[in-house]
């Protein structure tokens, strides 16, 4: 027995007679942290070509990971993507459980916390795109069925990306509009955002890292998107904005884990570039996404302010707090607008 029980029984001892009796609150929630019950999760089902395809030696991979590596480092130095980051596995499997979207990982990645998600999405989803996205499960990603629908957190992330930038900007009512998405990672967002809303004009994704340009390119001509979703390699990306305008530029989890010098670079570009809106979601960290912090602490708050970008809006993931607390990943999303 240890220090604190043989307290608590001597306590209990004295205080037994007037009716009263200590005991030990677990935490709140040890319920709810179990492992999450993934029934449907099957890493086996792969279309044939993606097995041909997404190949360490694949010779497109090879020439990406190549110009990549000759790029300024001051984009390209890792601060979380090292090599290795993305295993073999991960290449055919890249809507797993990995570094592009925990699945099984980080705060609340609970079966009951995907259920509280799942409903919470259903109820907040202005736009009724609950109803038009479905998950198939492919690629590895982690599956539920929750209400009778298949939902993954690929799919529910992403309904609720679209509803922040919804409410804040009325992007459903826009015209034509174009959005360019740095660390786009397998083109969740891309896939997500233009199947959902007809007036998504053209989507580019593009990435500091190699193996995520080349993913994305698969993944998003897969998803037979290749008519409003390019994929733009890191050495093209200043000639090709320097070339079109761009309404909003996405960054969802990827600044976190970018060096502040990388930041820099990107935003410099944007400002070059006069995009009007940015979107950016940080990793929770231990501050729950208050704050727009790197993996190592750095804020990058002050650089996008720096470039010429000014908040106008920041909601947490969640708008109701006790969901907050207990749905899947909560974080902050925050608007910029660049200032004329
Ligand atoms: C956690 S993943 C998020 C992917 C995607 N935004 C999503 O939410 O599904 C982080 C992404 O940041 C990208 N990344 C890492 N370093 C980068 C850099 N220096 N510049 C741009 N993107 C970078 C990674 O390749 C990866 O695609």
């Amino acid at each position: 027995m240890g220090f604190k029980s043989r307290v608590r029984k001597y306590l209990n001892k004295k205080i037994e007679r007037y009716d009263h009796k200590i005991i030990k609150i677990e935490p709140p929630g040890d319920e709810h942290s179990e492992p999450l019950i993934s029934p449907e999760n099957s890493k086996t089902e792969l279309p044939e070509e993606a097995q041909n395809y997404l190949k360490p030696d694949n010779s497109r991979l090879q020439d990406l990971e190549m110009r990549y590596a000759s790029f300024d480092q001051k984009v390209t130095t890792p601060l979380v993507w090292t090599d290795g980051t993305v295993q073999p596995d991960d290449l055919k499997y890249f809507r797993g459980d990995n570094a592009y979207v925990w699945q099984l990982r980080g705060d609340n990645m609970s079966t009951m916390s995907y259920v509280l998600t799942s409903y919470y999405v259903k109820s907040a989803d202005k736009l009724g795109i609950y109803e038009k996205l479905e998950e198939d499960g492919l690629f590895g990603a982690v599956t539920l069925r929750v209400d009778n629908k298949v939902i993954s957190r690929d799919l529910l992330d992403s309904i609720i990306e679209i509803n922040f930038l919804e409410r804040h900007l009325n992007l459903s009512n826009l015209k034509d509009v174009s959005v360019l998405d740095i660390g786009a990672g397998y083109g969740r967002l891309a896939h997500r955002m233009t199947s959902a809303l007809p007036n998504i004009k053209n989507y580019l994704c593009t990435d500091g890292v190699a193996v995520s340009t080349f993913i994305s390119e698969y993944h998003l001509r897969f998803r037979g998107l290749e008519d409003r979703t390019t994929v733009i390699p890191l050495d093209q990306i200043e000639k090709i904005l320097s070339q079109r305008s761009i309404d909003l530029a996405v960054n969802i989890h990827s600044f976190s884990e970018c060096h502040i010098s990388a930041i820099e670079w990107w935003l410099s570009l944007l400002a070059k570039s006069r995009v009007t809106h940015l979107i950016i979601a940080p990793n929770a960290f231990k501050n729950g996404g208050r704050l727009m912090l790197t993996k190592d602490g750095q804020d990058f708050g002050e650089v996008i302010e720096k470039y010429g970008y000014k908040l106008v809006a920041q909601d947490p993931k969640y708008s109701d707090p006790a969901v907050q607390e207990w749905a899947v990943n909560p974080t902050y999303y925050y608007l910029f607008q660049l200032q004329s």
